[in-house]
């Protein structure tokens, strides 16, 4: 099954969005990084993203299902979605949390996040990196899980 690359409300805006912060990378370009790195690495992966809680929501129990591993940008749900919290508590895999932007740099709002008590191990603040350093670490788990 492949890795799930799963970014969050919206991320999908990435380009347009405060480019100050976010860069001018697009959500296209991002996911076209992240498969060339998997195909670097040898690895599957299924990017996706949605501004819709639920429909994440039902990504997770899918990954839940399989025990797919799960590189999880949640955006601004991050910090308040108890709902989603709990479906990544429920993974059978492993879940690392990604964020483009340093968010401990940020609003105070932001340094609080209530997935990460619930993931494998966070990368943040290295843009497009982030993703692609969540995926090597996937990579070198997986290929010793064998
Ligand atoms: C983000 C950081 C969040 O605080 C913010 O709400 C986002 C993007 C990031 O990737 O830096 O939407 O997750």
């Amino acid at each position: 099954t492949p890795v799930l690359v799963l970014s969050g409300v919206n991320l999908g805006r990435l380009g347009k969005r405060e480019p100050a912060v976010y860069g001018h990378m697009t959500y296209a370009q991002l996911v076209a990084e992240v498969e060339r790195t998997a195909a670097e690495l040898a690895v599957a992966v299924d990017c996706r993203q949605t501004d819709d809680e639920a429909t994440m929501i039902g990504w997770l129990h899918e990954a839940a299902d399989t025990g797919a591993a799960v590189v999880l940008n949640p955006g601004a749900w991050t910090h308040y979605s108890y709902a989603l919290r709990d479906a990544a508590a429920a993974l059978t895999g492993p879940l690392i949390e990604v964020h483009l932007s340093q968010v401990a740099a940020r609003e105070p709002f932001r340094h609080v996040s209530v997935i990460g008590p619930v993931a494998t191990g966070t990368i943040t603040g290295l843009g497009a990196e982030s993703y692609l350093l969540a995926l090597r670490a996937l990579a070198s788990r997986l290929s010793k899980s064998v």
